[in-house]
């Protein structure tokens, strides 16, 4: 076994992360950086160091699943689910189910919970928002709400007013109501399927482009398996759905990557 080989296995064993459902280049990319900052030249002394320092394994945790995130990122991926997805779902029942995966923390999930009260804001709905990532420690940071301005760019004042309170320390916190809707919990999306099932909607952005093929066609099983017969998989710009998914789901907005699941 070679010596890139062996320090990803100690990688999934000690660090967590199931390193051979992503792209190798992916994490090779990342441990090269962490080799440059601790000063390793090779891959068998970024091992020993690994094996032996508990911080060099959260730092590594931290670079292999990188956490950038903002209010509605990507505006117009918001403004086609209001446009296009949620006149169907909400045009039909009173409530709505939504899977976040890989929420970082937390600002995809709460920004679905204010895109569907702003919706709503005559006839609200009950809304229920699973979040869910691999990384505990943005999990944390996620169920306390609390974020800096710059975060919040996507946001008209009105809306900041509406759903945050400014504290003290000059932070901005979400109010109860919204916090109320989301729930976090720790989900490695290579593991299979969390608890929840018949969803309106999976939002899925920004994680899959460092899978690997394969695990790429085991995410949309996984998605296809949790939606509702006719529920929305939200890709993102940046991601693509594999050819042998493609009869799975069917374009709802091809731009902005939104698919219906095709029922059976
Ligand atoms: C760049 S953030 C994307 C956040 C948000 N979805 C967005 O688009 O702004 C990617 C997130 O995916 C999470 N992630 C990476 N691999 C994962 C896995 N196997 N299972 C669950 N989450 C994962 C990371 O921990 C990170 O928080």
């Amino acid at each position: 076994m070679d010596d890139f080989t062996s320090l990803s296995r100690t990688i999934e064993r000690v660090v967590g992360i199931r390193t051979s459902q992503y792209k190798e280049d992916y994490i090779k990319r990342r441990v090269l950086s962490r080799m440059r900052i601790s000063g390793k030249e090779t891959f068998k002394d970024y091992h020993h160091l690994l094996i032996s320092d508990d911080a060099e394994k959260e730092s590594l945790k931290n670079a292999l699943t990188i956490n950038v995130t903002e209010f509605f990122r990507d505006p117009e991926v918001f403004k086609a689910v209001s446009q296009k997805v949620l006149p169907e779902i909400i045009g039909k029942q009173k409530k709505i189910r939504i899977w976040c995966a890989g929420c970082a923390t937390g600002e995809e999930a709460y920004s679905y919970a204010i895109l569907v009260r702003e919706y709503m804001r005559m006839n609200p709905v009950d809304v229920r928002i699973y979040a869910t990532d691999i990384d505990s420690a943005v999990l944390g940071k996620a169920r306390e709400g609390t974020y800096d301005i710059k975060s919040l760019k996507n946001l008209t004042e009105q809306q900041i007013r509406r759903y945050f309170t400014l504290r003290e320390d000059g932070r901005y916190e979400l109010k109860p109501m919204v916090k109320e809707d989301v729930r976090f919990s720790n989900h490695d999306l290579t593991s299979g399927i969390p608890a929840a099932r018949f969803l309106d909607l999976v939002s899925c952005r920004n994680v899959t482009i460092y899978f690997n093929e394969n695990q790429k066609r085991d995410l949309a099983a996984l998605f296809y398996e949790a939606l509702s017969h006719d529920g929305y998989y939200v890709m993102g710009k940046t991601e693509y759905l594999l050819r042998e998914s493609e009869a799975h789901f069917t374009p709802v907005d091809s731009i902005q990557k939104i698919y219906r699941k095709t029922p059976i």
